[in-house]
């Protein structure tokens, strides 16, 4: 008889206990530090009837444990690499020091085959964040390195029952359903919008069926790990409000109808009142089913709980400095004559993609930073996207927000936002830790291929 390792015992009871892990906890080491290993494991895409793939995942899972802290609280989590490559872990999202950020070269070494790396880091904020493998990152994430990392308010904002961690991911799998190895690489992938799949899924499983509740507003935490797709995403037969954004909570909720975009690494919290009875579905672009929800219970009584936004410096406008920031290249806009970076010390990343891409015509890091800034100072970027694709530009242990010219200050904040094809978009935020602070596009093909800078707090 086969034993049913982890996943397929948790896909088993789909719909209850592997959409309901609140509290779930990967394994303590005697000193108080949790383990979490990258190794290379076997995953059912599309079905348990369905081939298995050869991915990579923490604890052998994809995607990885859901990790859950509470905020303030100190998070000490012992990593072992047993791949036989490099790789380290970024925590995305996180106000964390710059010494735990996990950016080989920048930030530390990569973590050799049989390595190990303690992360420490007490979470400054409360909400919905995710962590994944950040050398070769266009291969090591699109085969499954990442994971939801859930930081509690102090006292949960939800009950456990009504919160709801969703990962979706996006994979290109091959005719019987296994992931498309061969496909890895392409150069239409680097040069063009990035890895696009052909299954969707939700916490690992296709077209996940999830109970829910139509007593009280359920919490939806949706992540979007895809190395290149920008979901666009609607929830049907249910009311629906944005209540965070990047796992920063809005200083009101949003109502919306219709689509949410998603763009790569990007996070959004809902707030969903379900009609008893009524299932509704979570729909990509317009009828790709990703996700069903059943409604059980009476109707929603009481309003939905609010959260409280985090207190982060506001950029000030009047004393801001612009940086400019250029993006050039693809298939469609060739580099005419780019400066060629390569980072020192663990870049190993930079061999396999060809430079396609470039920040103010450099592709990829080099010794020399975008720009330098003394913590507390207000920065701008101001980017221009002179390419014809799409872009999610991330920026390493900051929040900021996109700065209008005209009309009311926009006071969400991101950690990644998604830039269209010819447009201009500054953004602002406080320079906060000291450190090296990566920038790049989270479009993890076009990182590779050179869309990637970095610049220094002192
Ligand atoms: Cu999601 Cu450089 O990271
Ligand atoms: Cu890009």
């Amino acid at each position: 008889m086969k034993l049913l390792n982890r996943r397929e015992v948790l896909a088993g009871f789909a719909g209850t206990s592997i959409f309901s892990m609140a509290g779930f906890h990967p394994a303590f080491a005697d000193d108080g530090y949790i383990e979490l290993t990258a190794r290379e494991t076997k995953i059912k895409l599309k079905g348990l009837a369905g081939p298995d793939s050869e991915l990579m995942g923490y604890d052998g899972l994809v995607p990885g444990p859901t990790l859950r802290f509470t905020r303030g609280q100190m998070v000490r989590i012992r990593f072992r690499n047993e791949l036989d490559v490099p790789t380290t872990v970024h925590w995305h999202g996180i106000r964390l020091d710059n010494a735990m950020d996990g950016v080989p070269g920048l930030t530390q070494d990569a973590i050799p085959p049989g390595g190990s790396f303690d992360y420490e880091f007490t979470p400054p904020d409360a909400g919905t964040f995710w962590y994944h493998a950040h050398v070769d990152s266009w291969s090591q994430v699109a085969r499954g390195l990442f994971g939801a990392l859930i930081i509690d308010e102090v006292t949960p904002a939800f009950a456990p029952e009504n919160d709801h961690v969703l990962v979706l991911t996006d994979w290109r799998v091959d005719d019987a359903g296994a992931f498309d190895v061969a496909s890895m690489g392409g150069m239409h992938e680097f040069e063009g919008g990035g890895r696009i799949g052909n299954l969707l899924t939700v916490n690992g499983v296709e077209k996940p069926e999830i109970p829910v509740s139509s007593s009280s507003a359920q919490r939806l935490r949706l992540i979007n790990t895809s190395t290149a797709r920008i979901l666009k995403l609607e929830l049907t037969d249910a009311k629906v409000a944005i209540i965070a954004r990047d796992g920063q909570p809005l200083a009101s909720p949003k109502e919306v109808s219709g689509d949410i975009l998603l763009g790569p690494a990007q996070r959004v919290d809902l707030t969903a009142e379900f009609a008893p009875d009524v299932p509704a579905e979570l729909n990509e672009f317009g009828g790709i089913v990703m996700a069903r929800f059943i409604p059980s219970g009476p109707a929603t009584a009481q309003a939905s709980p609010v959260l409280v936004p985090a207190d982060l410096p506001v950029p000030d406008l009047a004393t801001i400095r612009w940086i400019p920031l250029l993006m050039e290249g693809g298939v469609s806009g060739r580099l005419k004559d780019p400066e060629i970076a390569q980072l020192h010390g663990g870049m190993a990343m930079k061999a396999t993609a060809p430079p396609l891409w470039a920040f103010n015509n450099v592709v990829g890091m080099g010794d020399k930073p975008l720009f330098e800034a003394a913590g507390g100072e207000s920065i701008g970027i101001e980017m221009t996207n002179k390419t014809e694709q799409y872009h999610a530009i991330h920026i390493h242990g900051h929040d900021f927000r996109i700065i209008r010219q005209t009309g009311p200050a926009n006071t969400t904040w991101f950690d990644t936002v998604v830039i269209a094809p010819a447009e201009v978009m500054r953004i602002a935020f406080v320079a906060g830790k000291p450190g090296k602070w990566m920038i790049h596009c989270h479009v993890l093909e076009h990182s590779v291929a050179g869309m990637d800078t970095w610049f220094r707090v002192s």
